[in-house]
């Protein structure tokens, strides 16, 4: 498994980091034991597939505790994303410390904002008046994150579903982000256009999130029809897929991507190789990705993607999947905020 350096920081992430969501279980993802948990933490770990992403947010905290547990007497191999709400950034270190009680350790290794501040992104956290008057702010929440850096509590600073005016804003507080962490697949290709380029010239590393669009990117689903509708409520699909749970107002384009999907099933098998793993190494292939992130429930699904890392797919695969994919990105654009209306993006 390969490794990467994330920006100018000491940490080095694996190809491959499991994301850890599901841990804990809860409303968005059903049932997660924590005997899975366990063995996917400890053959990942075995794997070389050493980096953990998880979110105070992620099942109210339960994603953490549940990757606390799993990692005891192993913490020292492993990476730990965390992540704060930005609705709880005028009190960093009480969150960061309740993050690190939940996981049992004494410091994460990367420690992100999971959205900027701006209104829509904090309204999404909280209905707390107080906070929605008084929002916190940029310098000040990288100032406490920089505070906490220089005390060993976090070791490097990231950011999550922040955009190029977004990311200028942190480095004009002199605090050095290494890290972007956002939505990156084949059917979610809106970073390519100007966040990757300034990430690649501001040495800030890239994580990509949702690698396997929640399952669509594995082949899953033979139709728009089978995505249970609380999976199905970003730009991809109309607004009504959804069921109550859109909110974002857009057509969607969910018969061009099942297209792509049926032709990904084909290039996959003249590969040899899962659906799954063709969309994991295309991802892979690209320079400016450190790291994908996919969840994995069971050992069994996490062997496969972590096979997947070491799949070579040729450049004229890859150059194929760009032209077939182009007519999705086309029609989502350039907004990478999938949830909201491309007008009302959150990701600027
Ligand atoms: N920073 C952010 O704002 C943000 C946003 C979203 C996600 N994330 C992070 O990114 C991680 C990954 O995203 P995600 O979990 O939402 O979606 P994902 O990785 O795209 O999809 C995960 C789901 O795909 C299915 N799957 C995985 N491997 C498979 C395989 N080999 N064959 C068939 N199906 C397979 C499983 O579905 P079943 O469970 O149904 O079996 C699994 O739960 C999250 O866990 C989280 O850590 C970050």
């Amino acid at each position: 498994m390969k490794h990467t350096q994330l920006g100018k920081s000491e940490i080095a992430v694996s190809a491959m980091t499991v994301g850890c969501w599901q841990f804990g279980g809860g409303d968005y993802w059903g049932k997660q034991d924590q005997s899975d948990v366990d063995a996917v933490v400890h053959a990942a770990l075995d794997h070389g597939a050493t980096t953990f992403d998880t979110a105070e947010v992620y099942n109210n905290g339960a994603s953490e505790t549940s990757l606390g547990l799993a990692l005891k007497g192993r913490r020292d191999k492993a990476v730990v994303i965390s992540k704060i709400a930005p609705a709880n950034c005028r009190d960093v270190r009480t969150h960061c410390e309740a993050s690190l009680r939940r996981l049992g350790t004494d410091y994460l290794d990367v420690y992100m904002l999971h959205w900027p501040i701006n209104k829509l992104a904090v309204e999404h956290f909280t209905s707390d008046q107080s906070i929605l008057a008084a929002p916190p702010t940029v310098e000040s929440a990288y100032a406490q994150l920089d505070a906490l850096k220089t005390e060993g509590k976090i070791r490097a600073i990231g950011m999550s579903n922040f955009g190029l005016s977004q990311m200028r804003e942190v480095a004009a507080t002199g605090v050095r982000a290494d890290v972007n962490e956002l939505t990156y697949n084949i059917i979610s290709r809106a970073i390519e256009a100007d966040i990757a380029p300034y990430c690649i010239e501001q040495d800030v590393a890239i994580i990509g999130s949702m690698g396997l669009m929640q399952g669509v990117l594995a082949g899953k689903y033979k139709t728009p029809e089978d995505v249970r509708p609380h999976q199905a409520h970003s730009r991809h699909y109309p607004e009504s897929r959804g069921q109550g749970t859109s909110r974002h107002g857009e057509p969607g384009c969910e018969k061009e991507i099942f297209v792509l999907v049926d032709a990904l099933r084909d290039i996959a098998a003249g590969l040899h190789i899962e659906v799954a793993q063709l969309s994991i190494a295309w991802i892979l292939k690209k320079p400016f990705m450190a790291s994908t992130l996919i969840g994995s429930r069971n050992v069994e699904t996490l062997k496969a993607n972590i096979a997947a890392c070491s799949v070579e797919i040729p450049d004229a695969v890859e150059a194929q999947i760009d032209t077939l994919s182009k007519p999705v990105w086309d029609l989502l654009g350039n907004s990478p905020d999938y949830y909201e209306h491309r007008e009302k993006t959150r990701i600027f």
